[in-house]
């Protein structure tokens, strides 16, 4: 047998006879009662996976194999660099900590169906809320720390949560993030009004409690009765998990239960090649999708070890923190984004802190969240001596959309490509009139519906924009907004995204979301964000901003204005440290902003003068303004 054939026969199978192969899959997890139909595909595009079938995500990751044989073994290791704490939990300890949370959410009246808000930073009792939430039934949705008040508002006016669970700080290498006065304010924004939260304290920063709502976590659990775990339907949301669309609303991504479950159960050993008992670490966030299925869901699910780490690749102490865990906690794979190993290449370009760590138990490396760049890739093959799996994954798809899988018979690795489509994904590049592309032609990635188990099956509360944002544009598609190709022998390669998300260190951004906020500032008449190369975070955002006619202010007070206001609205995640104040934009005749005219000038790639353009003569004025802020260099 030629290498992939085992892949291939597999995954021929998957898209042959979805359901017999997806039931067999889900056999590996515990079901209270079995589904009546594998595939509900009754309403396209709301397909629904294991219709009838009734279980619960946190027995699965916890009771289960407490029961099991592993009550003793190590389930969780919080590592934490910035607070110099590192703490095991077993099964056992997990299982009983995890029933004492939901034992106190249900006493606030919290059951099967209701939401609950996680802000928290990376640290055990978020882990705890979630599965907590998860064995009540109940339907969290995480917030990432690095999000201001508003974003947090707007997220508790969308799912109108009964409880948000929270700790008083999060700390980031150079400062202390107080949650506490951000949520405060986004809760004093929203119109729903959150009628409780639970606070645990950290000793880093403590919070003020507001009174009659705000409740101690440790005085609080102490008196809690555990809670057992609430049976529900396969297709009930187990999490809604917000991500930055082409609007400034972001977009609730439901995670249904049942095939979840079944899919990262499926992934950890064959796509990460991972066994039961051993440790696999994941350096995500528990705020973002790749910190649900593989810090959370997945590890637990399958009965291995996970690594909740609170610091960063480089800075908390020095470049060689990843490979101090690694070593010390014998991970047998780590799962992070490229920026990561940039950020550790640009410190220790020789990988001389490597040296001072034993990582024989080490096998693979994955990468995910932006395009793995073949230096970076390189660098980590050499440096590391282990495969490298560049796999393409989004919020939506709750699990890797294309990898290599190195639990079957792992294929040779392509620099630039995520390989080959996971189980249950039929791929095609697509061009502008929705037609099927040649091998090597770049088009719009879509895959052919049904998706596979794991993928979202809705949007929170907008049914239509799922239908409308993606599954319209190629009928019997889903439209990934990525752009790319598929090669000869099948590879898949993630290019650039075809809407105007952003991708900044492995985080997912909306320039549309930008815009907004650059667009309210008094002074500004109009204004575009685009995203420019960074040799760091792959893409930076940068605003090109037109002032109204008579504004006489300096062009840097209103700089620095829509610099703070973009940190204030959206966060210090979205990196927006730079704007440019321009005479006009370019446009099209039917007054189409070029934005990615634009980017391609400032990151001095080939570009094209578009047939459609209003004046050319705009483009030069951008292309100076560029080259004399430092970009568009020749
Ligand atoms: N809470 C509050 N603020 C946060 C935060 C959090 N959880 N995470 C990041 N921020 C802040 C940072 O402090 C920084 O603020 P600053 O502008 O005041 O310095 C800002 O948001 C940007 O953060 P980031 O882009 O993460 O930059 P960084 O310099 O702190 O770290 C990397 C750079 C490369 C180390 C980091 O981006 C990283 O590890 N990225 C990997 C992302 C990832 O794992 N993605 C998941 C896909 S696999
Ligand atoms: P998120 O939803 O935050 O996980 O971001 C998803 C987006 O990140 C995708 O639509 C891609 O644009 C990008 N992305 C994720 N993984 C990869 C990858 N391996 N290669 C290229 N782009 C990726």
């Amino acid at each position: 047998m030629a290498t992939g054939d085992i892949y291939r026969a597999l995954h021929a199978r998957s898209l042959k006879d979805p359901e017999g192969f997806w039931a067999e899959q889900a056999e590996a997890i515990d079901w209270s009662r079995r589904w009546d139909t594998v595939l509900d595909s009754s309403n396209p595009p709301f397909y629904r996976w294991f219709a009838g079938g009734e279980l619960n995500a946190c027995h699965n990751a916890l009771d289960r194999h407490v029961e099991g044989g592993r009550a003793e073994q190590t389930a969780l290791i919080y590592d934490s660099p910035v607070t110099g704490t590192k703490t095991r939990f077993t099964y056992r300890a997990l299982r009983d900590r995890v029933a004492a949370i939901a034992g106190m959410i249900a006493a606030e009246g919290v059951g099967k169906g209701d939401r609950v808000i996680i802000y928290m930073p990376m640290i055990p009792e978020a882990v705890m809320a979630m599965l907590a939430c998860a064995r009540l039934g109940a339907v969290h949705s995480v917030v990432f720390g690095g999000f201001a008040a508003k974003e947090l508002a707007s997220r508790i006016d969308d799912c109108n949560p009964k409880l948000v669970l929270t700790a008083s700080c999060g700390i980031e290498p150079n400062r202390i993030v107080h949650y506490k006065p951000l949520l405060d304010q986004a809760i004093e924004m929203a119109v729903h009004k959150v009628p409780r939260v639970i606070l645990l304290q950290r000793p880093q920063g403590e919070a003020t409690m507001v009174a009659g709502r705000d409740l101690d976590w440790v005085e609080t659990v102490k008196d809690a009765t555990p809670h057992g775990c609430v049976p529900v339907q396969a297709t009930d949301p187990l999490y809604i998990l917000y991500t930055s669309g082409t609007t400034g609303y972001p977009k609730g991504v439901v995670r249904d239960t049942g095939g979840y479950c079944v899919a990262l159960h499926w992934s950890m050993k064959n796509l990460y090649g991972v066994k039961p008992g051993e440790v696999y670490w994941c350096a995500s966030d528990v705020g973002w999708v790749v910190g649900h299925s593989y810090i959370v869901y997945g590890p637990l699910i399958y009965g291995a070890t996970t690594i909740l780490y609170e610091g960063k690749p480089v800075g908390t102490p020095d470049a060689g923190a990843f490979w101090r865990v690694i070593s010390e906690h014998k991970a047998m794979a780590l799962f992070t984004a490229p920026t990561a190993f940039r950020a550790i290449k640009r410190e220790d370009p020789d990988g001389k802190l490597l040296k001072q760590y034993d990582l024989s138990g080490f096998r693979t490396l994955f990468l995910a969240g932006e395009r793995g760049d073949p230096p970076t890739v390189e660098w980590a093959q050499k440096l590391l001596g282990v495969r490298v799996v560049d796999h393409w994954w989004q919020t939506e798809t709750g699990w890797a959309i294309c990898g290599n899988f190195e639990g079957l018979d792992p294929m040779p690795v392509k620099l630039g490509s995520t390989s080959v489509p996971s189980p249950g994904w039929q791929l095609e590049v697509m061009d502008d009139q929705g037609r099927p592309m040649k091998p090597g032609e770049v088009g719009a990635l879509a895959a052919k519906l049904p998706l596979p188990p794991g993928t979202f099956p809705t949007l929170w509360n907008a049914a239509e924009r799922y239908r409308q944002g993606y599954m319209t544009e190629f009928p019997g598609y889903y439209k990934t907004g990525d752009a790319g190709f598929i090669d000869e022998d099948g590879y898949v390669s993630v290019m650039t995204r075809v809407d105007d998300v952003i991708n900044v260190a492995g985080h997912r951004l909306s320039t549309g979301q930008i815009e907004e906020v650059l667009g309210s500032h008094n002074d500004v008449a109009e204004c575009a964000v685009i995203g420019v190369a960074d040799e760091l975070k792959g893409q930076v955002p940068l605003g090109l901003l037109v002032l109204k006619a008579g504004v006489n202010k300096p062009n840097e007070e209103i700089v620095g204005d829509v610099v703070r206001m973009v940190r204030d609205r959206i966060g210090p995640v979205a990196f927006f440290k730079s704007a440019l104040v321009v005479q006009r934009l370019p446009k099209t005749r039917s007054g189409k902003i070029l934005r990615g005219t634009m980017q391609k000038m400032a990151d001095n790639q080939p570009w094209t003068m578009p047939a459609t353009i209003e004046d050319p003569v705009v483009l030069d004025e951008i292309k100076g303004g560029l080259k004399s802020a430092g970009y568009a260099k020749l």
